[in-house]
């Protein structure tokens, strides 16, 4: 009987339906190898500290290799009425080396065991994120530079507001980034402690060094606290907040990067390679995998949600509510990998119409504020000079044309503070040019925040 491993208690047999009900092996198989380097660590300590012979150690380290190469070949038997990836590899590890193999759970539960596969998973997945969103980076700190000069309109509210440089935007896109990268480094601290020792909920009798598991295993420190150690999955949450919030990010972009590739606005062109066609209409060519993305990012709030809904109700310690930790967990995890990924593979491959753009900009009245400023400068206040640039875009409108195509004379009407030299002002590129402090979208500024992120890139 497979369910020998804890049945000892039990007069009937668990019903088929509570069985396959309550196994997890089919998705949390995907921890086997954190699970096992676990076990190796334990082993090895138990037999340091005299738990367990050197030669029962021995075999268990040996045995549970080959099974990592089994799992790794596809070959390894999974069985859902042995319950989880736990007690699959443990059943498994006595049916090859015997007697050695049931001494391993000594001083250990699967509560704490969890703990640390999830942890021990969710690490490299941090890491694995944090690199991947740099990489990200740096693929939009090369296209700022070399779209400094480009002239774009700003928007707000969706309107034409001041010209801006492509590079500032997507600049803008690489802060995003930077502050998302900030918030797993953050997360990765309270994950990267390790809860193996904490046992069931109350530690163990046994004299175990878990200094010594700590350090093999990676951990920055063992947890404080066995009863928090096994039951809270706050570093779950947060990684999943982080990735919640990285996918907000990456979905507006995905929204522009759609409004962007319509022919309505056509800013940019995206890769073939990173479209897809219709099945009916010849000619389409869609922008799916922003779509996707943005697609995505739902999913990834929603796995937010229920681990925030799964945790609230729990009291102390260990809730087997826990095991429902994985799915989102994963889910999350995959879909943020997976949309970085298409991410820094694509954008920087877009290229941009920079006629479009700066039509776009032309045509929107973008250099009004520049005006409304070169009064002030001539002595007009603020408010009246708002007012005057209001009339003559008025004008602009009902002729049909940009203020700049205004000629000097029909401007006049509108103050006699405006001169010849007001046309250098009404030039998209002085626009953008005459915006030169820190944080602004002169393409000078423009290219000494891509030198600073160069620096950081290379640095840290
Ligand atoms: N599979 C469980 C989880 O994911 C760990 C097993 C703990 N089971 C138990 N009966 N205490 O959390």
């Amino acid at each position: 009987d497979k369910k020998g491993l804890w049945s000892g208690r039990f007069t009937e047999a668990t019903d088929a339906f509570v069985a396959q009900f309550t196994a997890s092996e089919h998705y949390d198989r995907r921890l086997y190898r954190e699970d096992i380097r676990g076990s190796r660590a334990h082993a090895r300590m138990l037999a340091d500290v005299g738990v367990l012979t050197q030669a029962d150690a021995e075999q268990i380290i040996e045995g549970l290799n080959a099974i990592e190469q089994e799992i790794e070949a596809g070959q390894f038997p999974w069985d859902p009425a042995l319950e989880d990836v736990h007690m699959n590899i443990e059943a498994r590890l006595t049916e090859r080396i015997g007697e050695a193999g049931k001494r391993l759970h000594t001083g250990r539960s699967r509560n704490d065991q969890i703990a640390t596969d999830i942890r021990l998973w969710l690490r490299a997945a941090t890491d694995e994120t944090v690199a991947l969103l740099r990489h990200f980076q740096k693929g939009l700190v090369d296209l700022a530079e070399q779209e400094a000069d480009t002239i774009m309109p700003g928007f707000t509210h969706l309107q034409v507001a001041q010209p801006v440089s492509f590079g500032h935007h997507m600049l803008a896109w690489y802060e995003m980034l930077v502050r998302d990268e900030g918030r797993f480094i953050d997360a990765r601290q309270r994950m990267n402690q390790m809860p193996l020792g904490s046992a069931a909920l109350a530690g163990t009798t046994f004299p175990i060094d878990r200094q010594q598991t700590c350090a093999e295993l990676g951990f920055d420190h063992p947890t404080r606290n066995s009863l928090d150690a096994v039951s809270d999955r706050d570093f779950a949450i947060e990684f999943t907040s982080a990735a919640a919030l990285t996918m907000t990010h990456l979905s507006r972009m995905a929204e522009e990067l759609v409004l962007w590739a319509s022919p309505m606005f056509g800013f940019i062109e995206l890769p073939d390679r990173f479209c897809t066609g219709s099945s009916i209409m010849p000619q389409k060519k869609n922008p799916d995998v922003a779509e996707l993305v943005r697609g995505k990012s739902a999913r990834v709030q929603g796995a937010l949600h229920t681990l925030l809904t799964l945790m609230k109700g729990q009291p102390l310690a260990y809730n087997r509510d826990n095991q429902e930790d994985k799915e989102p967990l994963f889910d999350a995890a995959d879909a943020l990998r997976d949309s970085l990924r298409a991410f820094a593979d694509m954008i920087p491959a877009m290229s941009v119409n920079r006629d479009h753009t700066r039509n776009a900009a032309k045509a929107g009245f973008a250099t009004a504020t520049d005006l409304a400023d070169y009064l002030v400068r001539r002595g007009v206040a603020f408010r009246d000079a708002h007012a005057i640039v209001g009339q003559a875009v008025a004008l602009g409108v009902t002729q049909q044309c940009d203020l700049a195509d205004l000629s000097l004379e029909t401007l006049q009407r509108f103050s006699d503070a405006i001169e010849q030299d007001v046309f250098e002002v009404l030039t998209l590129e002085g626009s953008v040019a005459a915006r030169n402090h820190f944080g602004g979208t002169a393409p000078a500024q423009v290219r000494s925040q891509v030198a600073a992120a160069r620096d950081r890139l290379a640095n840290d």
